[in-house]
Formats: structure tokens, sequence, C-alpha cells
């Protein structure tokens, strides 16, 4: 586990503020991207295709983006 490690059962006390951090960080970098479809998903048909219900509604296998940075 990240922030506490097996038989010593210490805890760190900056786990909340390590997340608040993780989180501000990645939703700069994504307010500072453009998300696109990558080629080899064959588009919003490929997409399509690839929808599959098991419970709630999935994508069978990876959903490729090409991120470009603004
Ligand atoms: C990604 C960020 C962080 C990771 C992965 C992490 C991980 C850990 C781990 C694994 C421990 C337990 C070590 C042990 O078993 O002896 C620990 C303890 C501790 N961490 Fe962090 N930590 C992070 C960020 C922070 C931050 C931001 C602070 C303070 C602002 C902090 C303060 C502490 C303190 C004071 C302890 C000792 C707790 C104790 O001995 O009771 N950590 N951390």
């Amino acid at each position: 586990m990240p922030f506490s490690t097996g038989p010593s059962l210490r805890q760190c006390i900056g786990q909340s503020l390590a997340h608040m951090t993780h989180d501000s960080i990645v939703a700069r970098m994504v307010a500072h991207s453009t998300f696109e479809l990558a080629p080899c998903m064959g588009g919003a048909a490929g997409v399509e295709a690839r929808k599959t219900s098991r419970l709630t509604l999935q994508l069978g296998g990876s959903l490729w983006m090409r991120i470009t940075l603004r």
C-alpha cells in the first residue's frame, strides 16, 4: 500500500494532502490538454462496436486516446 506499509501499521499523516495535490495537478493537466480518439479506435463507429454491457455499459478492451498539451 502506498501510504502505509505492511506489518509496521504506521499510517501516513500526509495522505489527504498528497491526494489533494495529486488531484489538482491532474485537473490542471486535463484542463490544458486536448483529447482525441486515436486513429486505431476506428472513429465513433469503432467505439460503438466495442460497447459491452456487464451490469454497466463498458468498452471491451482499451480506449486509446491522443492527448495533446495546449
Ligand atoms: C505521494 C505522497 C506520499 C506517500 C506515498 C507517502 C507514504 C508514506 C508511508 C508509506 C508512510 C509510512 C512509513 C512507515 O511505515 O514507517 C508515511 C509516513 C508518514 N508520512 Fe507520508 N507519504 C506521502 C506524502 C506525505 C506528505 C505530503 C506528508 C506531510 C505533509 C507526509 C508525512 C508523513 C509522516 C509525518 C509520516 C510518519 C507517520 C508516523 O510515523 O506515524 N507524507 N508516508
